[in-house]
């Protein structure tokens, strides 16, 4: 099953990713989570990205097709299928996977789109906690860890600073509109209602996939 997750930044993308990947065994493909990890390791592409994300702009198309691209083409994702993750997030990116898609002979079976009211959203990142160890995200009220646990554990991202959220939502909502048109011209995107309890979203998407099969 190879499928699309989208949605507003804090719409709950990595968090109902995480779920759709525990139940369906896909690969996880987030760009924001591989340019972070270039960001950690310092790489080339690691100081371009962060030039971009800091400033709450999108990283240059050309540098996340090629990434997303070459992890396409790993042997995994024939057997397993995909999520993809916060791409893509320009109307260029859409056609570029299409092509991509296109050339490794694999096809988009749904596109999950996670609407918000965008008003929720800078509560929900800049409570945003992120567990150093294993790097699950949880949230300070809406997700807390169970039982008492050690702030110093956790880590906030450099971009939920509000100014940055700010530019963030603003590119986002910019973009988003022309991508999920194209995917509805398919006839493969399932609306599903975000501002509800976590286990709640992930119920319908659950139904969501069931009927996309
Ligand atoms: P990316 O990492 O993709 O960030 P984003 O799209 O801004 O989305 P987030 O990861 O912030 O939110 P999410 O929807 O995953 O929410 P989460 O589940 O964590 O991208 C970061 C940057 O990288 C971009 O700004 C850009 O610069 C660059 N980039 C990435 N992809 C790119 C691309 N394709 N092209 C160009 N540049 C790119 O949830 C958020 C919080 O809310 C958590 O605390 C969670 O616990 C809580 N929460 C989740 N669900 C609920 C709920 N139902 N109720 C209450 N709280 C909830
Ligand atoms: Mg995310």
């Amino acid at each position: 099953m190879n499928l699309l997750i989208m949605g507003l930044p804090g719409a709950g993308k990595g968090t109902q990713a995480a779920k759709i990947v525990e139940e369906f065994g896909v690969a996880h493909i987030s760009t924001g989570d591989m340019f972070r990890a270039a960001m950690a390791n310092k790489t080339e592409m690691g100081v371009l990205a962060k030039s971009y994300i800091d400033k709450g702009e999108l990283v240059p198309d050309e540098v996340t097709n090629g990434i997303v691209k070459e992890r396409l083409a790993e042997s995994d994702i024939a057997e397993k299928g995909f999520l993809l993750d916060g791409y893509p997030r320009t109307i260029e990116q859409a056609y570029a996977l299409d092509e991509t898609l296109k050339a490794l002979g694999l096809k988009l079976d749904g596109v999950i789109n996670i609407e918000v009211n965008p008003d929720s959203l800078v509560e929900r990142l800049s409570g945003r906690i992120i567990h150093k160890e294993t790097g699950e995200t949880f949230h300070k009220v809406f997700n807390p860890p169970v039982g008492d646990y050690n702030e110093d554990d956790y880590y906030q991202r450099e971009d939920d600073k509000p100014e940055t959220v700010k530019r963030r939502l603003d590119v986002n909502i910019a973009q988003g509109a022309p991508i999920i048109e194209h995917y509805r011209k398919a006839g493969i995107v399932s609306d599903i209602q975000g501002n509800q309890e976590i286990d709640a979203v992930f119920a319908d998407i659950e139904k969501a996939i069931a009927a996309m099969k």
